[in-house]
């Protein structure tokens, strides 16, 4: 079977590193066979959770649209930028406004046992490790399988050449190792 797995960003920014390295996630994955969709959380704007307005109006339509992208695929790519030793608020509200209940589905349904594999692109010599590891426990909380592997790019203004590609053979090679152990580990769940 093709893995299906959905690539995205922590970061909205149009120059965002973390969207480049995204981006070279989902090609390593298409180069082995896998369907990988990348999406812009640009594209899914959501206010800032407010129980009020779930209450009064339910999930937002940004919301529900990621959820249906949750739901079809059975792999996560994600690539967070570290906002202040943690994970972005952007990232972090969409995470939280997904896992509410809406059309009779709960919100952490679509996150339970989907295969994860993170990955932080920073300006600092330690490369996002705290926003992965905050990701790492709030993912697990979701029920989502994170995997151990993870990415780290230090460094990240000069960590890409202009076409978007990693100038590190070996953060390259890390990021290609991580696609392959998410696209075997989705191929092993649907095995029969
Ligand atoms: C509000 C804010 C807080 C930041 N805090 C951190 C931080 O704690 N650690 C870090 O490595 N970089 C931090 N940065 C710098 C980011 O690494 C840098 O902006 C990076 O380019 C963001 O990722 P992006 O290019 O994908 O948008 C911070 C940036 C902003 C805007």
């Amino acid at each position: 079977m093709k893995p299906k797995i959905l690539a995205f960003a922590g970061s909205a920014r149009s120059a965002s590193y973390n969207k480049m390295l995204a981006a070279v996630a989902a090609a390593h994955g298409r180069a082995i066979g896998a369907d990988v969709t990348l999406i812009d959380l640009r594209d899914f704007p959501m206010p800032i959770y407010d129980g009020d307005v779930e209450a009064a109006s339910g999930l937002p339509a940004a919301a529900l649209r990621f959820r249906e992208l949750l739901v079809e695929h059975d792999g996560l790519l994600v690539a967070s930028p570290e906002h202040n030793g943690s994970v972005t608020a952007l990232l972090k509200n969409t995470l939280d406004w997904a896992s509410r209940p809406a059309g009779g589905i709960d919100g952490l349904a679509l996150f339970r046992g989907k295969t994860v594999g993170l990955m932080a692109a920073s300006l600092s010599p330690f490369g996002g490790l705290r926003s992965v590891t905050h990701l790492r426990g709030i993912l697990s909380k979701l029920g989502a399988n994170v995997l151990a592997d993870e990415v780290l790019v230090a460094g990240a203004q000069g960590a890409f050449d202009e076409t978007g590609g990693l100038t590190n053979e070996l953060s390259n090679k890390l990021t290609a190792q991580l696609v392959a152990t998410l696209a075997a580990n989705v191929r092993r769940m649907h095995a029969p």
